[in-house]
């Protein structure tokens, strides 16, 4: 079993009320999944995908048959998904139609600064502006969220998020389950009062008891007995999930923030905090038709179903495969900087600081040499009580050397943008910012944490 040490999963002096699910919440596997719907270019060139969307207040149906009010992509929730091919540009034109500022972000996209979604740059209601993404990476599984400055806790829990997928050739030749057998699913927890309206109160995690994925209550999903790829993302604001199938069968870890592993990692659970994305397959060839496995996630000490996979019909062809090699992982070398980065509640202020500090925009809180090798000492001192905290880094891909002082395991090895902070303990990464100079943010992605001023950020120079 890879349950990943020292997350601060079991958070000493967290003792979950039995906060009740609103009454209009069903009963799981009563709704089918739903799949985000993919967006369509408005117009290509020989270069560049042209995209738009509308950032809006919609009515949607989360729960049966209740309107749920929404801030939505397109007014959808989630938000559709965007397919980017690496090397090609993608230009997404967002258009402000809510009475509130927001500002788009793309999660783990190596993005130019100016177009990096940063919180000075709002998009002021009834403006649009032009995002560009160059995708100078390789296929991964992104996803774009609302960043507005204290407010994305609140926003990117009322809907605002999405996927963003990079394809590219070398990822394509492997095999992998494609089309309708590559499902992104984001999980989620949210709270619904007895209308089914979302409440978001700040840091209330504790009565965020209902878990959706793709927007959905508990869904079933009707799968044929085949491979699947499955796109993880924890979209929740501060749950961690370690996730397992009910019958104990592995998840095949293939890709992590930063795109492929090296080689598939079985693993009967999986770990994965706010903001981080594992491909996994799952082969349902070995059930007979009619056996239902649920995806449990074991968190806050009790064992919850996320969704439940039906396994419908008999053998079909499969010619879908997982190749023992993905995607060569290169090292980074010798580290040239060693920098240190304490994330803690400040008790005399109850807000949420890194190296003490409490977010500035205009502030820059850390310079880097474009191409120098870093190791960052992250830790998180906040044991009595407890706090769980991860990182996430703007514009860059890590690796994650040890926490601590254990090397990692499973999609951990792999490149990743956000990891988790152990409680009382220490992560290291290495990283090398070298796609462009100027600032990034980096912040701990419990979204709640990072809006209460957990957030910092460093200036890329040459
Ligand atoms: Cu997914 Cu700065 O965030
Ligand atoms: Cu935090």
């Amino acid at each position: 079993v890879l349950v990943v040490p020292g997350t601060g999963l079991s958070r000493n002096g967290f003792a979950p009320r039995a906060a009740r699910a609103a009454a209009a919440v069903p009963p799981p596997f009563s709704v089918p999944l739903t799949i985000p719907k993919v967006l369509e270019p408005t117009h290509r060139s020989l270069t560049t995908d042209y995209y738009e969307v509308s950032i809006r207040e919609a009515q949607v149906e989360v729960l049966p048959g209740l309107k749920t009010t929404i801030m939505g992509y397109e007014g959808l929730f989630p938000g559709p998904t965007i397919k980017a091919r690496a090397g090609r540009r993608a230009i997404v034109k967002h258009k402000n139609e809510m009475a509130h500022e927001t500002v788009v972000h793309l999660h783990g996209g190596h993005t130019a600064p100016e177009y990096d979604g940063h919180p000075k740059d709002p998009i002021e209601p009834g403006e649009t502006i032009d995002y560009k993404y160059e995708n100078k990476q390789p296929a991964t599984t992104l996803w774009y969220h609302d960043h507005t400055h204290m407010m994305e806790a609140e926003m990117v829990f009322r809907g605002l998020a999405g996927f963003y997928i990079i394809e590219d050739p070398a990822e394509a030749s492997l095999g992998l389950p494609t089309g309708q057998y590559d499902v992104p699913l984001m999980l989620r927890d949210s709270r619904f009062d007895d209308n089914g309206q979302i409440v978001f109160e700040m840091d209330d995690f504790r009565y965020r008891t209902t878990l959706l994925v793709n927007g959905k209550p508990q869904p079933y999903f009707k799968v044929a007995p085949r491979k699947y790829r499955f796109r993880l993302l924890n979209g929740s604001n501060e749950r961690y999930y370690t996730l397992s199938l009910s019958d104990g069968s592995p998840l095949v870890q293939i890709g992590s923030d930063g795109g492929l592993l090296a080689a598939p990692i079985p693993a009967t659970s999986i770990t994965f905090t706010p903001g981080e994305r594992v491909d996994v397959v799952v082969d349902f060839s070995r059930y007979a038709d009619g056996t239902q496995i649920v995806l449990n996630t074991f968190d806050h000490n009790t064992t919850t179903p996320v969704m439940r996979f039906d396994v419908t019909g008999s053998a079909v062809r499969d010619v879908s495969r997982v190749p023992t090699r993905l995607r060569p992982m290169r090292r980074l070398g010798a580290a040239d900087v060693n920098r240190d980065i304490v994330f803690k509640l400040d008790r005399t202020t109850g807000g949420f600081v890194i190296n003490g500090k409490s977010f500035d925009m205009d502030r820059v809180d850390e310079t880097v040499k474009r191409g120098d090798t870093e190791i960052w000492t992250v830790s998180n001192p906040d044991t009595q009580p407890s706090v769980p905290h991860n990182i996430h880094l703007h514009g860059v891909h890590f690796q994650v050397l040890d926490r601590n002082g254990q090397p990692v395991e499973g999609h951990e090895t792999g490149w990743k943008d956000t990891v988790a902070v152990p409680v009382g303990g220490q992560v290291r990464i290495k990283v090398r910012y070298q796609d462009y100079t100027g600032r990034y943010l980096f912040h701990c992605h419990l979204l709640d944490h990072s809006s209460m001023g957990m957030m910092a950020q460093l200036e890329v120079v040459d």
